[in-house]
């Protein structure tokens, strides 16, 4: 796909790996919808840059893990913008506890935002699309879908069956619509556990001792978007930590 003047639609681009595809898009001259849910004052942040950067970039607050917000948030994005080309399912709750540690409100609010409403975005995106047009998905998973693992019990089975959503939506939605997942590791430090030395996370867990950065996921993004043989695929970058 050429991207510029292409329309993307990226969820939780307010801040951290968001904000990184997001800024990467407007490098390249695609226009923004800029999803946020709580971080209003980062996204019109992401919203300034990337309009000095030359693009479309507009801004749309929704929760959603409320599944009734889904689609009138979409029609807001494709009135205000019109057609959306690209859809990265990004934001995301990463629930703890394990399996008898969940109970019904956690599994409900992990479920909704990060599986249903990637499902539901989609069907809204492939419905939106013209007949004779191209679109790309990219859904934005975990590595630690290929590891079995009793922490983070519902977090891990929304992403477990995000992988496997991606592969029934390619198999939908060819040939005018690749869906694509990025299932990367260990990125960045969770929000208020940022004095924990990445490095010696690395030592000991990662087999190419290093962690990886916003930026090596939004190099994949790039990589997804610009060739249209692919689909299905789930692209893991977390230095081989899955493998161990
Ligand atoms: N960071 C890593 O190391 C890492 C590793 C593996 C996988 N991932 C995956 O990469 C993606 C981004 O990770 P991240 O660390 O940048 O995420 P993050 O810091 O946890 O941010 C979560 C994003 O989801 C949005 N969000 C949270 N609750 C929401 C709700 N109810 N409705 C709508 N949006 C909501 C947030 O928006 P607001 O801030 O506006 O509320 C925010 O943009 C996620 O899918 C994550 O699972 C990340």
């Amino acid at each position: 796909m050429n991207l510029k003047n292409k329309t993307a639609l990226i969820t939780g681009s307010g801040i951290r790996l968001g904000k990184a595809i997001a800024l990467a898009l407007a490098d390249r001259g695609v226009n923004l919808a800029i999803h946020y849910n709580s971080s209003k004052k980062q996204a019109e942040e992401v919203q300034n840059l990337a309009k000095q950067k030359g693009v479309k970039a507009e801004l749309f607050q929704a929760d959603l893990s409320d599944l009734t917000a889904i689609e009138p948030f979409f029609d807001q994005v494709h009135t205000d913008l019109g057609q959306v080309d690209i859809l990265i399912n990004n934001a995301s709750v990463y629930t703890s506890g394990s399996g008898m540690n969940t109970n019904a409100s956690t599994l409900n609010a992990t479920f909704s935002l990060n599986l249903f409403a990637p499902i539901l975005l989609t069907r809204k995106f492939a419905l939106q699309l013209p007949e004779d047009k191209n679109g790309k998905v990219i859904n934005i998973s975990d590595a630690k879908t290929f590891v079995t693992k009793k922490d983070h019990f519902a977090y891990r089975l929304t992403k477990y069956a995000l992988n496997q959503m991606t592969r029934m939506f390619a198999l939908e939605l060819a040939p005018r619509i690749t869906v694509n997942a990025i299932a990367p590791g260990i990125m960045l430090p969770l929000a208020g556990f940022e004095h924990i030395d990445m490095d010696e996370l690395a030592e000991q867990r990662i087999p190419l001792k290093m962690t990886g950065s916003p930026e090596i996921v939004v190099e994949n993004v790039i990589h997804i978007l610009r060739q249209d043989f692919m689909t299905g695929s789930i692209i893991t970058v977390d230095g081989g930590e899955s493998l161990l």
